[in-house]
């Protein structure tokens, strides 16, 4: 990305109950990415995620910790981290699961492209993939990706993804304060905000990897929250 010098990203890894996962995927972040810096955002997970991200913190200067006072979902998170690092001079912000869905050897590809403003690791385009999914998931995925672009007009093909890459300046034309969405519906809220702002959205291909140790925080409630809030900005878009 445009004048993304490596030492200027950082990383934000989201985690609730994430014990097996966090100085995994920490690790692998600072391997293929040893210049980035990590920011843990832990929402007071009961299982001592937060205090292992501390000992990791302790032992390194690139790994940082934020720590929430409760689980209040993914949206609320990303938001704080985002204005964490714009706070601190970071010229490129990174979306990232705990959980190894989204492979750290592959962040070069999002941080390689040039001009733009803001980078979605994609599964639906060709080079994308997902692994370990069953095929009902993947159709809930694809259905909800191409419903979410049909109606709010999003020309990308993954619209719900969770590997990006933002300029800290785009971010900054965007109104954090007015995201409300929590979890999917967070994804597909930044990417709508971002395409009606004439950022330059461009995506480059993913492979997703499912879940291994851990449980998803996927409940029925957030793929609702996600359809109703689509589908209530759809309606919206139209009366404008
Ligand atoms: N701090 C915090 N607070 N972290 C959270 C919370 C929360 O309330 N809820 C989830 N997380 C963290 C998890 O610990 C994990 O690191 C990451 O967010 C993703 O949570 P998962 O439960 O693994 O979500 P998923 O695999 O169903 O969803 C992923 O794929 C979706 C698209 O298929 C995410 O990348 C979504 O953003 C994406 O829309
Ligand atoms: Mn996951």
């Amino acid at each position: 990305m445009v004048s993304a010098l490596p030492n200027n990203v950082l990383v934000m890894i989201p985690t609730y109950n994430e014990r097996d996962n966090v100085e995994w995927i920490v690790g692998r972040v600072r391997r293929a990415q040893p210049d980035a810096h990590v920011l843990v955002v832990d929402d007071s997970s009961p299982d001592g995620t937060g205090e292992l991200a501390d000992a990791l913190a302790a032992a390194d200067e690139r790994v940082h910790v934020l720590h929430r006072p409760g689980k209040q979902g993914l949206g609320r998170a990303y938001i704080e981290a985002m204005r964490w690092g714009i706070a601190r001079g970071y010229g490129v912000l990174v979306e990232l699961d705990a959980d190894g869905s989204h492979q750290p050897e592959q962040l070069g590809r999002l941080l390689d492209v040039q001009g733009a403003d803001l980078v979605l690791g994609s599964r639906w385009i060709p080079g994308g993939a997902v692994e370990n999914w069953p095929w009902h998931r993947r159709a809930i995925s694809r259905v909800g990706s191409a419903y979410a672009r049909t109606v709010l007009g999003l020309g990308v093909r993954d619209v719900t993804g969770g590997y990006r890459a933002f300029q800290a300046s785009a971010l900054e034309k965007l109104d954090l304060d007015a995201v409300h969405s929590h979890g999917y519906a967070f994804q597909v809220d930044m990417l709508a905000r971002a395409v009606r702002a004439g950022l330059r959205v461009v995506e480059v291909p993913i492979t997703f990897v499912e879940r291994e140790r851990g449980a998803s925080k996927m409940s029925i409630g957030i793929v609702a929250e996600a359809m109703l809030r689509v589908t209530w900005w759809a309606i919206s878009r139209r009366r404008r």
